[in-house]
């Protein structure tokens, strides 16, 4: 006799294989291998000095020679979903208190940073920039 539910069928299998293969891949996605925290602590030791929050506040307000400033993709202050200036594309908060995935994942920060640099400055930023700009947004709180 036919009894439903008793053992597994193919079909429970399959949806079982698939939700644990999304878990694992949403786990990666958001895996950090870092903190904010642990990010200041690398752009300051490099920087030979911490960060200094009223000048990473400048830096990213400011436009350096170009067309952009960071606050014309991140906005000002980054708190907020932001706007890219060319793409009209959304862009996550940067400031860590209101984004939790920022600055826990070196590799995009690394990426991030020298890619918009770029665009903001035509050359990559200095670690103590960086430490700047971090400082002034891990000060920020809702
Ligand atoms: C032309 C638009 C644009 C400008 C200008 C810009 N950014 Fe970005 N930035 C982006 C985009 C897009 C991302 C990816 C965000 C996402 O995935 O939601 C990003 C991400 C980042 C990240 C990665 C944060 C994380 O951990 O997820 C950092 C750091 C960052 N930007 C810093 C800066 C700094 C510093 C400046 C100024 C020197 C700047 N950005 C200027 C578009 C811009």
């Amino acid at each position: 006799m036919f009894k439903p539910g008793l053992s597994p069928s193919p079909t429970r299998l399959l949806a079982l294989a698939g939700l644990t293969a999304t878990m694992l891949l949403a786990g990666a996605a958001c895996a950090g291998d870092t903190t904010p925290a642990q990010q200041l602590g690398r752009f300051s030791a490099q920087a030979g000095a911490p960060g200094n929050a009223d000048q990473g506040k400048a830096f990213f307000n400011t436009r350096h020679g170009g067309e952009w400033s960071c606050s014309s993709c991140h906005g000002n202050p980054p708190v907020k979903t932001g706007q890219h200036a060319s793409t009209g594309k959304e862009i996550a908060p940067l400031a860590p208190a209101f984004n939790a995935n920022a600055f826990t994942d070196s590799a995009r920060v690394d990426k991030w940073f020298r890619r918009n640099c770029k665009d903001v400055l035509r050359r990559e930023c200095s670690a103590a920039e960086k430490a700047d700009v971090l400082a002034w947004l891990i000060s920020l709180k809702p």
